[in-house]
């Protein structure tokens, strides 16, 4: 945990110093599609999170968003972290603050612990299995809805949605007071571990852009599940439901694991 933090914070370092004019300058590249994007921001900070994280620990293995962590390590060490280095990736090019850096642990499937640090909040959440979740070190309080009419639900309503002929998407959200979409994975796990939402549901990111929330989630006295879709293919999609309550979780668990 502490070299966790160390690299997240020195992420956080790194990504206030790019404000207005560094941005506008930004070399922007497209990935698996038209609006996944990287900048060298995200390579930088990665490059600088994987050198602290190798230093305390040259056996473990990387699971990193960007290019340039898969080899490091031993083969065979059961230890690999999850690094999302700029989650929000087209928040921090547009010049919003709701972007962050997520880091996790794992141990086969299993997350041991996990890190969530919002640069331009400058507050940091983290969790270890078993220990509780706190943010700058305060445990977390969880909101409990009362039901789904009552729960304000985060998700990526964009993300897998068909494109109709008419530019148009038709998009399935769950029935509740409001879904609300902040582009950024780290935000809407945030929303929830701050006790604002009620939830967050996922199909279709990675394992770095899950595996802390729903730690952080289950370790505030929430509920989650989340997987890959294939678990021979660890850089592969993912999905995830993750409540404070366990009514809410369920109905979120059914939408989401259906098929
Ligand atoms: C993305 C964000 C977004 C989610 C995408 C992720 P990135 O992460 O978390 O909210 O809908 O699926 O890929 O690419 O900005 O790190």
């Amino acid at each position: 945990m502490d070299a966790a933090l160390r690299a997240a914070a020195r992420a956080g370092e790194i990504l206030r110093t790019y404000d207005a004019p560094k941005r506008a300058a930004l070399q922007i590249h497209t990935k698996s599609s038209a609006h996944d994007f990287v900048t060298e921001a995200d390579v930088a900070v990665q490059r600088e999170i994987v050198a602290i994280l190798c230093a305390a620990f040259p056996a473990h293995r990387y699971i990193g968003e960007e290019e340039g962590a898969d080899g490091i390590g031993d083969a065979s060490c059961p230890y690999a972290w999850t690094v999302d280095p700029i989650d929000g990736t087209t928040n921090f090019i547009h010049g919003k603050p709701t972007i962050g850096t997520m880091i996790a642990l794992l141990r086969g499937e299993e997350t041991l612990l996990g890190v969530i640090h919002r640069p331009f909040f400058g507050d940091t959440f983290h969790a270890v299995k078993g220990q509780g979740a706190f943010r700058d070190g305060q445990p977390l309080v969880l909101r409990k809805a009362r039901d789904m009419d009552d729960a304000v639900i985060c998700m990526n309503l964009r993300r897998g949605a068909q494109r109709h002929h008419d530019g148009t998407v038709d998009v399935r959200i769950p029935a509740c007071a409001s879904v609300e979409n902040y582009g950024c994975a780290v935000e809407s796990f945030c929303q929830v571990l701050l006790g604002h939402n009620d939830g967050v549901m996922y199909d279709g990111p990675h394992l770095w852009d899950v595996a802390p929330g729903c730690l952080l989630v289950a370790e505030a006295g929430g509920f989650e599940r989340h997987a890959l879709r294939d678990p021979a293919d660890p850089r592969g999609s993912a999905r995830c439901a993750a409540a404070a309550t366990k009514g809410i979780f369920e109905r979120l668990e059914a939408f989401t694991f259906k098929d």
